[in-house]
């Protein structure tokens, strides 16, 4: 796919007409390696409800690519959703994804007591478990699923809705900050990358 694609901020400022709210993920989706070991872990395992599982022998664009979209409910009515698209799967595409360098997404248990019970649960099932890390506005575990997702359970600390509100107010101040002290690394990085390139 062409980088052309990308979004550019350039022109946000001609963007006049106010943008509705976004009320949340409907859902969030990934490739995983294998629909039946996927089902298992997100359903017998962590408990979510199995919404759907869509076969399809074609890619929008028409051509013959057999995939499968499988939809999990968490307990908000929103789903993660996964592809299961055997032609392309290979080991590289399901290496262990580092939650920094790569992504990591957060499902959220109402207390403390039940993040400790998946912890139990998920170490019964010999599934390898880090944490719990306090980040003070939240705790969280983190493990990962069969096709390499880094996976978070949190639960929010009593002081969550308070630290959140401070940080709001200062936020769009700090990621300038840091946009202006990491400018002159980045560009190094392209200009390295721009090189290798040609
Ligand atoms: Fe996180």
């Amino acid at each position: 796919m062409s980088n052309e694609l990308l979004a550019k901020v350039a022109h946000i400022g001609e963007a006049l007409t106010p943008a509705p709210k976004i009320t949340g993920f409907h859902h969030i989706a990934y490739r995983c390696r294998d629909a039946e070991e996927t089902r298992k872990f997100y359903v017998d395992l962590l408990g979510l409800k199995p919404a759907a599982a869509l076969a399809f022998e074609k890619d929008p664009a028409g051509r013959d690519m057999p995939f499968m979209h499988l939809f999990f409910e968490m307990g908000d009515g929103r789903f993660i959703a996964f592809f299961d698209e055997p032609s392309s799967a290979d080991d590289d595409t399901f290496r262990m994804k580092d939650g920094i360098a790569d992504y990591h997404f957060a499902f959220e248990v109402g207390t403390m007591d039940e993040l400790k019970t998946f912890m139990t649960r998920l170490g019964e099932a010999k599934v390898p478990v880090f944490g719990p890390i306090d980040h003070h506005f939240c705790h969280s575990i983190y493990f990962f699923d069969p096709s390499g997702l880094a996976c978070e359970i949190t639960v929010r600390d009593a002081k969550h809705d308070a630290i959140m509100a401070a940080e709001s107010d200062r936020s769009a101040q700090a990621i300038h900050e840091w946009t202006e002290k990491t400018r002159a690394l980045k560009e190094a990085r392209m200009k390295l990358f721009r090189e290798a390139a040609d």
